[in-house]
This record gives C-alpha cells, sequence and structure tokens, in this order.
C-alpha cells in the first residue's frame, strides 16, 4: 500500500441536541458535498445532503427497528462528535485499475438514548468527492446484549426529480431480470445498485459497501422520490441477529456528473476492509473455455446418459481447444454426481467429491496439467447450503490435491428456496439467498476455499458490495441477467440490456455475464440481439478478471477473425476509462493491459446506430500504436440474421492525438486492440 496521508484528528465537542437541531456537518475534500446530520425534537435522527449549496438529498431518516428491545429510532441526544481526514492510494492485485486512491473526510456522531439506560450508537459518515457512505456502529452494551433488527428506518429522499434504473426485489429469480427504466417515483421494491440521472444531469447510485454477517438491502418506495430501505427476511426470525458490538453495512450512494464518472468511481471498494488474506498472488485471472454452452444449448446435458457434456473425452478436447489458443483454464459442468433428476432446491442432492462414471477427474486433470492448462472447478447446489457446507471441505481439498485453484459455484433455486442447517437440533429449513444467514455462507464458502488457495467465481450470488478488496480470491460473481438467458430465456435479454448492466450491476463489481457467443444464436430459435463486433466488444465492456470463452469449439474454427480478439483480449487491467457513456444507451470503455503497454477499447450500443468519436488521448503521447479494429460492417444489424455477422477488421497506425471513427450497427459494437509498437 502507498501511503499518501492519513490525519484522524479526533477532536470531541460534546452538545445536546434541542429541536430540530443541526448536530453535525462534514464536507467532501472538494467541499462539494455537505452531509448534514440532524434531530427533530423528539430526537429522531436524519441526515441531508446538499450539492454545490442545492439539496440533494432531503432529510432521512435514520434508525433501526428491534424486535427485542425498544426501537432505536428517537429520543437520541448527541453525545460527542468527531471529524476525520483521509488519503491514501492502495494496490489492488487485480482489478479495473491497479491503483485506488481513497481520500474522504469522515464523522463520527456518537448518540444516546437517555430515555433507554443511555444506550449509545454511532453514526459514521464518510463523505468522498463522488458520493458518501454510512453506517451505523453499536458498541457492546449491557443495555443491548442482543440486537434483533427487524428492519431499518433508513431513507434517502432523493430532492430533484429524476429516472431510474433498477431490477425488482424479492421477486422468484433474485437478481436476475431485464432493468426497468422509470421516473425515480415509479420504483416499487428494488434490488441495488439502483442508478438514478436527475433532471440537471446528475448520475447518481444507491448501493451498499461491505456486507458482511447483515441481511442483504433492498429499497422501497414510501412517497415521492422517498426509498426506504428493506431487509432482505430471514426465514427463522428478525432480519439481522447480532451480539455485542457490531457495525452495519455502508448504505452508499455514487455522485457524479455523467454516467461515466458514475462507473469509474470506487466509493464501495473504499469503503470496504483492506485485503485480510495477505499474499494472494495463487489467485489468477484468466480466460477459460469449457463444456457449458453447449448444456445450455441443448446439445448435451449436465445429467447422466447418452448426451452426457462433462465426460472424460470431451473435457479433453476443451483442454487441447484451450492450450492451443492459450486460454488459461477449462471449465467442466456437470462431472459430479447429483444431476440426474431434478437438482433444484430441496430436490438437490449433489456429491461433490464423487464423479459420473463416465468421467475421471485425475486423469483430466493431469491431461490438463500436462497441456499448461488449469481446470475450473464447478460446484452447483441448487441452493442446498446445508448439504454444500457439510462438503465443502472435502470438496475443496479435492479440487486443491487436482490443482484446481478457481471454483464456479451455483445456487439455482427460487427465491426462499434455499436450504440451511437448523442452528441447532439437526434439520434444515428453508430460506433467502439474500439473508443474514445466505450473506454469512456466501462469504464462509469464499474464506474456506482460500485456505485451500482456491478463488471463487460465484453464480446465483448476493450482490457484490466491494468484498473482492478484503477477499481477493472472491473473483467474479454473475449477479444478473447472464448470457445465458439468450439460450433458453423467455424473452432472451433486451438489445438495450449490456449498455444497462455497464452502469447499474457493473456497479457493484466484475461479472462473469459470458461474453464471446459469436454464432449469436441461443437454443430452439433465438436470436441474440447483438452483432458479431458487440460479442467482442462486451469483452472490454463488461469487467471480470475471469471471463469464460463459453462458444461452441466449432463456432470459433468457423469465425477465425472474430476469434483473433478473444484470444488477444486480457482480463486484468491497470487502469480503465470510460469515453463514452448513457445508461442504457451506449458505453466506450477503454483499458490498458495490466501486463503490457497496449490498449483496448470496447463500445457498444442499444438498438440504435452511432457514429461516435473517439478521442485517442487514453494512449502514452510518446508512443505509436497499431490499431487493430473489430467493427460492424455497414450493413450489420442485429436485426438482419446474415448481416449481424458482419465484421470488418481494419489496421492503422495512430497515436494520441488521433481521433478514431467509431460506426456501432444497430445492437452492435467495436472492439479495438492498440499494440504499442516498439519506440
Ligand atoms: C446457473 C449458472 O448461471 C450457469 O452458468 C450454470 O451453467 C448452471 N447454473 C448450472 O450450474
Amino acid at each position: 500500500m502507498l501511503r499518501l496521508f492519513t490525519a484522524c484528528a479526533l477532536a470531541l465537542v460534546f452538545a445536546a441536541a434541542h429541536a430540530d437541531e443541526t448536530l453535525a456537518t462534514v464536507t467532501s475534500p472538494d467541499k462539494r458535498l455537505v452531509v448534514t446530520v440532524q434531530a427533530t425534537g423528539e430526537g429522531r435522527l436524519a441526515y441531508r445532503v446538499e450539492r454545490d449549496g442545492k439539496p440533494l438529498v432531503n432529510a432521512s431518516r435514520l434508525g433501526l427497528l428491534l424486535a427485542n428491545a425498544h426501537q432505536l429510532d428517537g429520543g437520541f441526544k448527541l453525545a460527542a462528535q468527531a471529524t476525520c481526514e483521509h488519503d491514501d492510494t492502495w494496490e489492488q492485485p487485480w482489478g479495473e485499475s491497479h491503483w485506488v486512491r481513497n481520500r474522504y473526510r469522515e464523522l463520527q456522531v456518537d448518540v444516546t438514548q437517555p430515555g433507554q439506560a443511555d444506550r449509545r450508537m454511532t453514526l459514521r459518515f464518510r463523505v468522498f468527492d463522488d458520493g458518501f457512505g454510512f453506517r451505523y456502529e453499536l458498541p457492546a452494551q449491557a443495555q443491548l446484549p442482543v440486537a434483533r433488527i427487524s428492519d431499518e428506518l433508513t431513507e434517502f429522499d432523493i430532492a430533484e426529480p429524476a429516472t431510474a434504473w433498477w431490477i425488482p426485489a424479492g421477486e422468484a429469480l433474485v437478481l436476475e431480470y431485464p432493468v426497468n427504466r422509470t421516473p425515480l417515483a415509479e420504483v416499487g421494491l428494488a434490488n441495488t445498485p439502483l442508478t438514478m440521472r436527475t433532471r440537471s444531469g446528475l448520475h447518481l447510485a444507491l448501493h451498499e459497501a461491505a456486507l458482511v454477517d447483515y441481511a442483504s438491502m433492498w429499497v422501497r418506495k414510501v412517497n415521492g422520490q422517498k426509498l426506504r430501505a428493506q431487509l432482505a427476511p430471514s426465514a427463522t426470525g428478525a432480519a439481522v441477529e447480532k451480539r455485542g458490538a457490531f457495525t452495519t453495512p455502508w448504505r452508499t450512494l455514487r455522485v457524479a456528473e455523467s454516467a461515466g464518472a458514475l462507473y469509474e468511481s470506487n466509493l464501495e471498494l473504499n469503503l470496504n476492509e483492506p485485503n485480510k488474506l495477505g499474499d494472494v498472488s495463487w489467485v489468477k485471472p484468466g480466460k477459460f473455455a469449457g463444456v457449458w454452452w453447449e448444456m445450455h444449448l441443448e446439445r448435451s446435458t449436465w445429467s447422466s446418459g447418452p448426451k452426457h457434456g462433462a465426460t472424460t473425452a470431451n473435457a479433453k478436447r476443451h483442454i487441447d481447444f484451450a492450450a492451443t489458443n492459450g486460454f488459461r483454464g477449462v471449465l467442466v459442468e456437470g462431472w459430479n454426481l447429483g444431476w440426474d433428476g431434478n437438482w433444484v432446491g430441496s430436490a438437490s442432492a449433489f456429491d461433490y467429491v464423487k464423479a459420473m462414471p463416465d468421467f475421471d477427474l485425475a486423469a483430466v486433470a493431469a491431461y490438463a496439467k500436462a497441456k499448461g492448462v488449469t481446470l475450473i472447478g464447478h460446484h452447483e447446489t441448487g441452493g442446498n447450503v446445508a448439504r454444500y457446507e457439510a462438503q465443502m471441505n472435502a470438496a475443496y481439498a479435492l479440487y486443491a490435491k487436482h490443482g484446481v485453484d478457481t471454483v464456479k459455484s451455483g445456487y439455482v433455486t427460487d427465491i426462499g428456496t434455499a436450504q440451511f442447517a437448523n442452528a441447532s437440533g439437526g434439520g434444515t429449513h428453508f430460506g433467502f439467498t439474500e439473508s443474514q444467514e445466505g450473506v454469512r455462507h456466501y462469504l464462509h464458502a469464499v474464506t474456506e476455499a482460500a485456505k485451500y488457495r482456491i478463488a471463487v467465481d460465484t453464480h446465483e450470488p448476493v450482490k457484490d458490495t466491494g468484498l473482492r478488496r478484503t477477499y481477493p480470491n472472491w473473483l467474479s460473481r454473475e449477479g444478473a441477467r447472464g448470457q445465458e438467458f439468450n439460450a433458453w430465456g423467455d424473452p432472451i435479454n433486451p438489445v438495450e440490456h449490456e449498455a444497462n448492466l455497464v452502469f447499474t450491476r457493473m456497479l457493484s463489481g466484475p461479472m462473469d455475464f459470458t461474453p464471446g457467443v459469436i454464432s449469436l444464436d441461443g437454443a430452439r430459435g433465438r436470436h441474440l440481439n447483438s452483432t458479431q463486433a458487440k460479442q467482442l466488444a462486451l469483452y472490454v465492456v463488461l469487467y471480470s478478471p475471469v471471463v469464460m470463452v463459453p462458444g461452441l469449439i466449432e463456432h470459433y474454427e468457423r469465425w477465425p477473425k472474430a476469434f483473433q480478439f478473444i484470444k488477444d483480449v486480457p482480463t486484468d487491467w491497470e487502469t480503465t476509462k470510460v469515453v463514452h457513456g448513457e445508461v442504457g444507451e451506449l458505453a466506450t470503455i477503454a483499458r490498458k493491459d495490466r501486463r503490457s503497454e497496449d490498449w483496448y477499447v470496447g463500445a457498444i450500443t442499444d438498438g440504435d446506430a452511432r457514429r461516435l468519436t473517439l478521442p485517442l488521448a487514453f494512449l502514452d503521447p510518446n508512443r505509436r500504436y497499431r490499431a487493430e479494429i473489430y467493427r460492424d460492417g455497414d450493413q450489420a444489424d442485429y436485426r438482419d440474421l446474415q448481416h449481424r455477422f458482419d465484421l470488418v477488421t481494419e489496421q492503422r497506425t495512430v497515436t494520441s492525438t488521433d481521433m478514431l471513427p467509431l460506426r456501432l450497427a444497430p445492437g452492435g459494437g467495436q472492439a479495438i486492440r492498440f499494440v504499442a509498437l516498439p519506440r
């Protein structure tokens, strides 16, 4: 870690709260954001935020509802307050950028509840130039040894009329919905990140950071543009149970002047704790091929039988493919017992160490090793967390023995139908993956994996809240509607889906979306809402340190020109810049390779054609580059079954003072590799 400046002068000021009194304020380092904490006459707490002197968040309540004790909702008095400044730059082991600046001003507000035996609580705000976060902190206190939190009173009352992009919460498919675009006042029950654009053009994103041992936060409309936190439910009691001292996750609001700046913010990462795993050189970004899309296309099966996909022979074929084309890994889904019959929810009966008869794990792992390829493990749980936890250590140990250093896990089940072990007395109960016990499990799976030097790519996860900073072996997640919906979805993903994801889901962290389906077809006559060039651009636009090359081998053999970009594009970046961005419409992202001087650009659009100009100012001014361009052909259009494949490749020598025209077809994209030429 490169430490620039840290000064945290805790000057405690004791005061008492009077009616509607401002208790404390804090500004962002650039002074444009001002957060004020206030109390009403009854000692109810609220905060409000101004930006450049104008209201950004109207007075919004703070507090917690308890099931086992008097509410933490009012009767508060200010006990002390303190401010603090911080500025450092920390190193990411992998990511969209190598270095992250963490600069904020902090306000600590200590309050007591005189009517409740002086129960104590702290509100901590951290205000950055690009947004703020706050959390509740409860010290260990005899007056509240156990807190059963039934819900939060936390509100977010956005002052200026705004448009919102959001996915529903509390619905069957958990996070896997197309993104809604509505007036903010028409949001129902939403998950986060929830992205907003105000009438004056400010871009905001409401989310949370450091979701640890607590229920996931949903938000629901109260009235007007006021949203209130709603904790994901527990199946067994209050949403959250805490003993002794505890802190809640940070409730966060990114604030930016453009969609691009919203994406570039590292607010949630900065609000997470530094790496707790120490040396993580064993965590390896990279691309992987595998036995996967063929099952989604219904060409083979996860289950046993004549169409079983995960055979030793098929795995070896993919290992050869990966070795020939320089891909680090091969994923083989469906190799273990448990895929026959209904494997979802309570029916799930996976065995994580026993292989199907036609799959020889030791032989496949040895074959991969000899070819310089790593197997990517797979743990589908069907949401049966209890069963998985009982076998987890044996399962990781087996993989570690065979050199598997990354595991894709899965929790396919409807909302509320995951199965968890009872705390005592044996047996299991149904519950929610986004509940406190779900949140605990996902992190437990990651920290246990770390003991075996295994990294995790979670599908059907709880949403990302920046925990990759603390646990860098949590490499990626799904957590949105991925490419697989284009195989069997009803409906498939809409044409604006990826342009939505960039400025919604991707704000939370890496996504294992599986770009690169250059055949552009799903199962049973479904056609992707995409041109071929867009599939290439997605490798740059939708960040994940582990990225699949999912198509069938024959597809990449058929379209070698497009395949070249997929072979070349890296998955770990030195730096990232958003060049163009409009939520749900278009995104152009430039990223510099972490291991070379080369740059890559991906541009995508929704259903509209675009003519854009790409200034190359991000390139090193002292170098020349060979731009290898992959663009939509002049007649390309995602709706045209023939011309959606039109891909033009061109090369030209460029410098940082050049401008490149970008021509994106409807549903199209453009990918560019900038190879630094010898000086
Ligand atoms: C859903 C995952 O998203 C997908 O990638 C996987 O193939 C299936 N579950 C089976 O585990």
